[in-house]
């Protein structure tokens, strides 16, 4: 997966437009590297194709746990493994692939329509999502047949 350090703007205009996996990509995110300790930093709309509307973040996540499992009508999210790691599949409903998100300056965008699970939290891992709009639990789809049903 190659990684982009420009952003292209979100289509905010078509979530319905057929997602594919491969529009999910990696985002490198500016570092300034310091010997007292490195600083990270994302600007809605310069670093990613979105304003940001919602942070949230998981953390304390048990060895094992999955989280996700579901996709979005219409919002656009970046992940990031701001401390440890984990792996993110990505699923349009025709295709899957697995990408491990490992480092605190890389962000994965995930646009509408694309079904993620999370899995493989290492100890201590902590998984930041940055997101174009509030939380909208009519937003979701929690259903894998009706989302593939849907995204097909
Ligand atoms: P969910 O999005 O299903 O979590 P994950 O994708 O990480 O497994 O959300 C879990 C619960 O938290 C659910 O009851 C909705 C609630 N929630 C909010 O109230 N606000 C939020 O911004 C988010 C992301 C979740």
């Amino acid at each position: 997966m190659p990684l982009r350090s420009v952003v292209r703007p979100a289509d905010t205009e078509s979530p319905a437009a057929a997602a594919s996996v491969d529009d999910c990509r990696l985002i490198e995110l500016p570092r300034i590297t310091d010997p007292r300790g490195n600083l990270t930093f994302v600007e809605g709309g310069v670093h990613l194709p979105f304003s940001i509307a919602r942070a949230y973040y998981l953390y304390d996540v048990p060895g094992g746990a999955e989280r996700g499992g579901h996709a979005h009508r219409a919002l656009h999210q970046l992940l990031i493994a701001v401390a440890g790691s984990f792996e993110v599949v990505l699923d349009d409903g025709r295709r899957r692939r697995r990408v491990q998100l490992n480092r605190p300056y890389r962000g994965l965008l995930i646009g509408p329509m694309i079904w993620r699970e999370l899995d493989g939290f290492s100890s201590g891992s902590v998984c930041l999502v940055l997101a174009s709009q509030r939380y909208d639990e009519a937003d979701y789809h929690r259903d894998y047949a009706a989302f593939v049903a849907e995204a097909g």
